[in-house]
């Protein structure tokens, strides 16, 4: 994996290069892109540092980061093969039962983060990092869960080909209700 801030530089100065990310390495980094790009509190990003570590531990973990031309991280993506014996499994397995896609927890990448930093939004980064990702997945499908509201998560998400799958999942301790998707791999293309 690639660590440094280093190597090639984009060729759109607002643009980023897209490379692996030791995930682990630059957690702090990652976290502080969520933090302003999700809005997430001191408390809750500390909660995140310990789940994203914990993570990282799934066989088949990766992570992509976006770099800018100063070498700063802009953005970053992460997922795993999905594991019903994880917590996110477990939470949306009744909601896509009840909705009959309940198959699509076996054999299915997850996306579990994708943050953009919002100066660097717009202009492509999250489209390339999520494809990027799922293009080197061995499963046939992704996976995801965003809060169910018309956001521009949600327009990538479509866009992108995922569909819902279930809506109105409830995550214990989250005010706002999610909407599972599912996309065949790899993703559309513009
Ligand atoms: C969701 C997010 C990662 C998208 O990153 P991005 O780099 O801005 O997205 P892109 O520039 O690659 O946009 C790709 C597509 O997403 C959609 N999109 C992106 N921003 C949008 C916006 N503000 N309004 C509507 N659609 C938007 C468009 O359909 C776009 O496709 P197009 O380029 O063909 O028009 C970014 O908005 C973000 O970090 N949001 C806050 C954190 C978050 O919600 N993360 C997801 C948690 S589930």
């Amino acid at each position: 994996m690639l660590h440094s801030a280093g190597g090639p530089q984009p060729q759109d100065p607002r643009g980023a290069v897209i490379r692996p990310l030791d995930l682990e390495a630059h957690v702090d980094e990652a976290l502080a892109v969520q933090a302003v790009a999700f809005g997430l509190g001191d408390d809750e990003i500390a909660v995140r540092r310990h789940i994203v570590l914990r993570h990282l531990r799934t066989p088949g973990a990766r992570a992509l980061g976006a770099w800018s031309g100063e070498g700063r991280l802009v953005g970053f993506v992460y997922g795993m093969p999905n594991d019903r014996t994880h917590w996110w499994s477990s939470v949306v397995s009744g909601y896509l039962r009840e909705a009959g896609f309940e198959g699509w927890l076996d054999d299915a990448f997850v996306i579990t983060e994708l943050h953009v930093h919002p100066l660097y939004q717009q202009r492509g980064i999250g489209r390339r990092l999520i494809t990027l990702l799922t293009d080197e997945a061995g499963e046939p499908r992704s996976l995801l869960s965003a809060i169910d509201t018309d956001s521009p998560a949600r327009a990538l998400y479509h866009r992108l080909g995922y569909r819902d799958l279930a809506r109105g999942v409830h995550f214990p301790s989250a005010p706002s209700p999610y909407a599972v998707m599912g996309a065949w791999l790899p993703l559309r293309r513009r």
